[in-house]
């Protein structure tokens, strides 16, 4: 079987790394791609979101799969492209329809759907330019620190925890006049929640689901949990906070009633959902749905995952996905991710990057890497993702 993978990240090379060790995997491409997954696989200069090119070259190249990496596609509708041509039907995509894809692309929907399917989230009320006043005079009376959601797709940075009433209605306003695009047109304003967070995993056709590894990500710059907010500076898989008894409530309080929603509105979903999740006292609470996996969560969690990945999506769309099991490596996996100078700020790129191959005890994913010649240049503010696994996260760390 052919595959198409979409994307560009360290994400997308762990996913090319498990794809091309399947047997049922005969050539992969990625669009775009980066120097990483170009050892896996045949890198095609495609945008993720040109779906007529996709489609031409799905068709030529007899794609029977295509695996979308990052949200964008997604919530732009690729399944619905592919599913309404009849040239294309027969194409599996992997990830859901534009509806389902609103459980990401609008927190406003995200958040009626947790309280129409009785998922435990924050309390919310969401604004407009129409109530602007109201959503003004709702902040005013709210508890701090106070937490503000554009609706849409913000490239992560669309949430913000106000410390003041002043700064909260600063931010509102600025959200709805546009400082974030159309995304800001609707505003959440949602309670804080004082907690820890971590990150559940599953793979569903939208009936049934296969419980992936969980994974906690670390998002500041500074040793410590220190310093400024990043895309995500490492990652560990299992969560050694999260035993079974916290996982049960997971499973029954917010999984399974997700699954059970999707099904009773009819929503077409064949693909990852993450869960971002917050514990408070010991229960679980939704903080954001994801419709894809996360990175560098992808780079802890693939790595953990024994079986044949490739098998478990082809079950998603043969109807056998309840039957197919994933035994976790039981060991823990740690990442590592190696940044460029001055992220999350300003940084040069077309640095060269020495010493990969001399790495023998760690995976190495690369996250913004390009090849030029014989050399490896930085292509991003996150580099590598260096993934390794042992018995205790300490020394998983330390490799
Ligand atoms: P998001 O973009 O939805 O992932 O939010 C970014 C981060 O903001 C999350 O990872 C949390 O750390 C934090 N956050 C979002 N919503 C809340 C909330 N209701 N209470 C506390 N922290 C939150
Ligand atoms: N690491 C967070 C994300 O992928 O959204």
């Amino acid at each position: 079987m052919n595959i198409l993978l979409l994307g560009s990240g360290g994400r997308e090379h762990a996913l090319a790394w498990k794809i091309v060790q399947s047997p049922l995997c005969d050539e992969l491409f990625i669009a775009p791609g980066n120097a990483g997954t170009a050892r896996c696989g045949t890198n095609i200069s495609l945008s993720p979101l040109d779906f007529p090119a996709l489609g031409r070259f799905a068709l030529d190249k007899e794609i029977a799969m295509i695996i979308v990496g990052p949200e964008d596609p997604l919530v732009q509708g690729i399944w619905d492209f592919f599913h309404g041509d009849p040239r294309l039907q027969h194409i599996r995509v992997i990830g859901p329809s534009r509806e389902g894809a609103r459980l990401e692309g609008s927190k406003a929907f995200a958040k009626v759907f947790m309280q129409a399917h009785n998922i435990p989230t924050a309390a919310y009320r969401e604004f407009s330019a129409e109530s602007r006043q109201a959503g003004i005079d709702y902040i005013r009376q709210h508890t701090l620190p106070v937490v503000l959601k554009a609706d849409g797709l913000a490239a992560g940075k669309g949430v913000i925890i106000a410390a003041t009433h002043e700064e909260a209605i600063t931010e509102f306003e600025a959200m709805l006049s546009g400082k974030f695009g159309d995304a800001g047109a609707t505003v959440v304003v949602e309670q804080f929640l004082q907690g820890i967070e971590f990150s559940a995993f599953v793979l569903t056709d939208g009936r049934h689901f296969l419980l992936l590894p969980e994974a906690k990500d670390y998002k500041r710059i500074g040793e410590q949990d220190t310093g400024l907010n990043t895309g995500g500076m490492g990652a560990v898989s299992p969560v050694p906070f999260v035993d079974a008894t916290l996982m049960d409530k997971v499973l029954r309080r917010i999984i399974q009633p997700t699954i059970a929603g999707i099904r009773q509105r009819n929503i077409h979903y064949q693909g990852f959902i993450f869960f971002g999740l917050i514990v408070v006292n010991g229960d679980p609470f939704v903080i954001e749905y994801n419709c894809r996996l996360g990175d560098p969560e992808t780079e802890v969690l693939i790595p953990r995952i024994q079986d044949d990945l490739l098998g478990h999506l082809l079950a998603v769309h043969d109807g056998s996905l309840a039957q197919a099991s994933i035994s976790p490596d039981p060991r823990t996996a740690a990442t590592l991710m190696l940044v460029s100078g001055g992220y999350p700020g300003t940084y040069d790129k077309g640095k060269l990057i020495s010493g990969v191959d001399e790495v023998n005890q760690s995976l190495v994913f690369f996250a913004g890497v390009r090849q030029d010649g014989d050399a490896l240049l930085t292509d991003g503010g996150r580099v590598i993702a260096l993934t390794s696994l042992a018995g205790h996260v300490r020394d998983a760390i330390r490799i």
